[in-house]
């Protein structure tokens, strides 16, 4: 019987030629599977006919947006996740989404392979590989650029030599990943570190430095999770999207970043992610509000710890989710309403409320109506600092 194989399909230039590729060294059918994590661009339908064209068997298109939205995107929101406090996982969020449904889509169509289109340079294959050996360990993977030669040379002379319907004049300068998130741009120019990145490697956000009217937006959450904007009932997917686009139009969300991948390397990024910086913004300060100030301090490391997992690849990790448990039970009462001006680049928080919220104007004025007992800070600051104060005493003796 004819063995099968599933590609994991984005349309472009290197996993259509994969196709023919992979068909050719494998002996196999080739499934093409192009998942839709609100990258946007092109018309799925047409990906789906293009995969078809280049010689695929069967070729799939699955909606994974809600999915996305609501089971990636949410939990990296009530983590903060920023890894290197600036990048907010944009593709390592969509990694282990996409593993998932070449893993499905696997065991539907009998395939006792799977492949991906990742170099041996960065993070994704790891992504990928290790997603997939958790779901579906006993299926085979292939990664044809990284580990049988498809460079990209090869890749434009076999797309020509076998009259591929893919453009590859068109192709950018840059390698791109895109989804609702955000989106990933690095190689070309963006390789010198020194180089300003040049207008055209943008295309989630405007330029922050247009002339524009602020925009003012207020985001309600429920237990840690945005439900509204400007009083309207949204899902995650609706609040990621509108918050890109208002975001995006004032220049909110531009990353450039020198970063350490798990492989070792280190390397230069422009990240574009307005929604999700906005809503990250809106949530922290949310949970300055909610959250009692140990567990606010612990949460932020847990956080972070959650974010390096999932940027190392360790998605389908025990980790992760026991985390995510804490993180929930944390989030009880992260419920309220922020106000947001997005203006310049900038989205800044300018109001705060919130029915669970600790903050007690009584404790906080300096005006009448003061309930804190000025008269206990006494007491308090004394002792609080007596083991300093011993100690600083015996080492002026000792100097002395
Ligand atoms: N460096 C980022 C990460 O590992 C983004 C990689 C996305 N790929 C790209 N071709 N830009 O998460």
């Amino acid at each position: 019987m004819t063995q099968r194989i599933v590609l994991a399909y984005s349309g472009g230039l290197d996993t259509s030629v994969a196709i023919g590729w992979i068909a050719e060294r494998t002996g196999a059918e080739v499934i093409a599977l192009a998942v839709d994590v609100g990258q946007g661009g092109e018309d799925l339908e047409t990906i789906r006919q293009r995969a078809l064209a280049c010689g695929a068997a069967e070729s799939v298109v699955a909606d994974a947006r809600d999915e996305f939205a609501t089971d990636f995107c949410m939990p990296a929101l009530r983590a903060n996740a920023l890894y290197m406090d600036r990048y907010p996982l944009v593709s390592a969020l969509s990694r282990p989404l996409i593993a998932a449904h070449l893993a499905t889509v696997a065991k539907e169509h009998g395939a006792s392979m799977v492949a991906h289109g990742c170099t041996g340079k960065g993070n994704d294959q790891v992504r990928f590989e290790v997603g997939l050996a958790c779901l579906a360990p006993d299926v085979k993977v292939i990664a044809p650029v990284r580990d049988s030669g498809m460079t990209r040379d090869k890749a434009i002379a076999y797309a020509a030599e076998k009259g591929l319907p893919i453009s590859v004049t068109s192709r950018s300068p840059y390698s791109i990943d895109q989804n609702l998130w955000g989106r990933s741009c690095e190689t070309g120019h963006l390789e010198d570190i020194w180089e300003a990145p040049h207008d055209d490697v943008y295309g989630y956000s405007s330029d922050p430095a247009l002339p524009r009217e602020p925009d003012e937006v207020v985001v309600s959450f429920a237990e840690g999770t945005p439900v509204a904007i400007d009083d309207r009932k949204l899902s995650p997917l609706e609040i990621i999207t509108e918050l890109n686009e208002r975001a995006g139009m004032h220049g909110i969300g531009r990353v450039d970043l020198v970063e350490d991948r798990l492989v070792g390397i280190k390397s230069r990024e422009i990240y574009e992610a307005p929604g999700a910086i906005a809503l990250i913004s809106a949530h922290t300060e949310l949970e300055n509000v909610c959250l009692e100030r140990d567990l606010a301090r612990f949460k932020r490391q847990a956080g972070q710890r959650w974010t390096e997992l999932v940027y190392d690849g360790l998605w389908f990790s025990p980790l992760r989710r026991a985390l995510e448990a804490f993180m929930d039970e944390a989030s009880r009462h992260v419920t309220g309403d922020v106000r947001l001006r997005l203006h310049g680049g900038m989205a800044v928080v300018t109001g705060r409320r919130s029915p669970a919220g600790l903050y007690d104007y009584g404790l906080a004025t300096y005006d009448t109506g003061d309930s804190f007992d000025q008269g206990l800070a006494k007491g308090f600051v004394e002792l609080w600092g007596l083991p300093s104060k011993i100690a600083a005493d015996r080492d002026r003796q000792a100097a002395s």
